[in-house]
């Protein structure tokens, strides 16, 4: 028989086994408090949309939609796209199903799997995982506030290390164009000292200039016209408005006419939080306003902002934490005759609201209690021929218990140290 090649997850994703599966499952019940605490509400869109609700939404022009996708057409001749983001389809349903007509602002939370089709390296995959956060219907500095605020503090809260925080503002479609038009005419002049990439995207896309790492193009913008000197009046008291609401609440942050964001939606506001924990992808997460999006995409004017964080990156930059102290119970059988009563007692343990498992191995004796070690039991209840018995991990005693009641209440009894610990 030939030999066959080892299966192997795709490259740029990855499998989430359980240890890493339970960390997630923290940071989600995190995000869902700091989050659902400011009014936002579970929300979810398709994992794949028509190809052109994010043509439109994210940008033709953008890396994104320009060789980032993953588009393929469907058996009934549709062109779709498996998500690279959530922003444009989020706008996409709020027209659909009549957002506008609900109590603005529309306060919304989200997260699941993303796709790019990127260069995998650590911290960048094909297939990841974001939490995303959005105001819609208004245009209010302290929805701008508040989202950072709470993007801020859920990355404190989750042990993310070296963080920092860059604001900026790109004004309105209009002030964006006038200033499009003043770079390019400033990068046509020293063009012979660009990158090749930024030569070929001066007509396009002249403001992800400001994003090059190439030496001479960095020099050039050192030096090149400022958006942030250009803003409208209402759009400079816009940006004051939300630096007072970040000093009031004791937020550092850096402002930073250089800061250019992936997507092409934003105007007014946008921000990034970075973590020098992490490598070369040290963007943990960001956003800004799209006042002009939810129009673009056929519904009212609705002024809106939000953000989005990578949940791997959070992950990596929070590093590792100590382990729960033992908060379960395992139900050990010496004999296999007793697996049925086990069986009840795990049940009736779990009904108590504890957590238990039961022998389910074959084990000896002593590799039961092994077992029950490892997988950080508090305490351990040993269902012999005629009695149980409920060993205490943490003290090591063991006492007889009359019935299954009597075991249930004793192995809480046991736990208690440990679940009182918890935070
Ligand atoms: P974004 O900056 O493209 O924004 O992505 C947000 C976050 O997703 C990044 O900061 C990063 O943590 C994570 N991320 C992005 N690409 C990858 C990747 N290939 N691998 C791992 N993590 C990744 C948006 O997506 C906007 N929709 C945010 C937004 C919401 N703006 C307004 N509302």
């Amino acid at each position: 028989m030939a030999r066959q090649e080892k299966l192997r997850a795709p490259r740029g994703t990855f499998d989430v086994l359980p240890d890493e599966g339970r960390r997630r499952e923290r940071l989600l019940a995190t995000t869902a408090e700091v989050l659902g605490a400011a009014g936002y509400e579970p929300f979810d869109t398709p994992v794949f949309e028509d190809t052109e609700v994010f043509a439109r939404g994210v940008g033709e022009t953008t890396d994104i939609v320009q060789k980032e996708m993953f588009s393929f057409e469907d058996a009934g001749g549709r062109s779709v796209t498996l998500r690279p983001e959530a922003t444009a389809a989020i706008c996409r349903a709020y027209v659909e199903h009549g957002m506008h007509k609900l109590p603005q602002p529309v306060k919304l939370r989200s997260w699941g799997p993303f796709f790019r089709y990127e260069a995998p390296q650590s911290g960048r995959y094909r297939q990841f995982t974001q939490i995303d956060a959005e105001a819609l219907g208004s245009d209010d500095a302290t929805l701008d506030a508040e989202l950072i605020l709470l993007l801020s503090e859920l990355l404190e809260r989750l042990g993310v290390r070296a963080v920092r925080l860059r604001l900026s503002s790109l004004g309105t479609a209009a002030t964006r164009r006038e200033y499009s038009d003043e770079l390019r005419q400033y990068l046509r002049d020293r063009a012979d000292e660009l990158s090749e990439d930024v030569r070929a995207r001066i007509d396009r896309n002249p403001l992800r200039a400001f994003d090059s790492d190439h030496q001479a193009t960095v020099r050039v913008m050192e030096e090149a016209p400022r958006l942030l000197d250009r803003l409208a009046p209402e759009d400079a008291e816009h940006l004051e408005a939300v630096r007072a609401l970040l000093d009031d609440a004791g937020q550092a942050y850096e402002l930073d006419p250089k800061l250019v964001r992936g997507l092409d939606y934003y105007t007014r506001t946008v921000f990034e939080f970075t973590s020098d924990a992490l490598g070369a992808q040290s963007g943990v997460g960001g956003g800004g306003r799209y006042d002009a999006l939810v129009e673009q995409l056929g519904g009212p004017p609705t002024p809106a902002v939000g953000w989005a964080a990578g949940v791997e990156r959070m992950l990596l930059a929070a590093g590792d934490e100590a382990a729960a102290p033992g908060s379960a119970v395992f139900v050990a059988v010496p004999k296999p005759e007793g697996a049925r009563e086990a069986f009840r007692v795990a049940r009736a343990l779990r009904a108590a609201g504890l957590q238990a498992q039961m022998e389910q191995s074959g084990r000896s004796v002593k590799g039961q209690l092994k077992h029950a070690d490892r997988l950080g039991a508090g305490a351990v209840v040993i269902v012999g021929e005629d009695e149980l018995e409920v060993k205490d991990m943490h003290s090591g005693h063991q006492r007889p218990a009359a019935d299954v009641e009597e075991a249930v209440r004793l192995a809480g009894e046991a736990l208690a140290p440990a679940v009182e610990a918890r935070p």
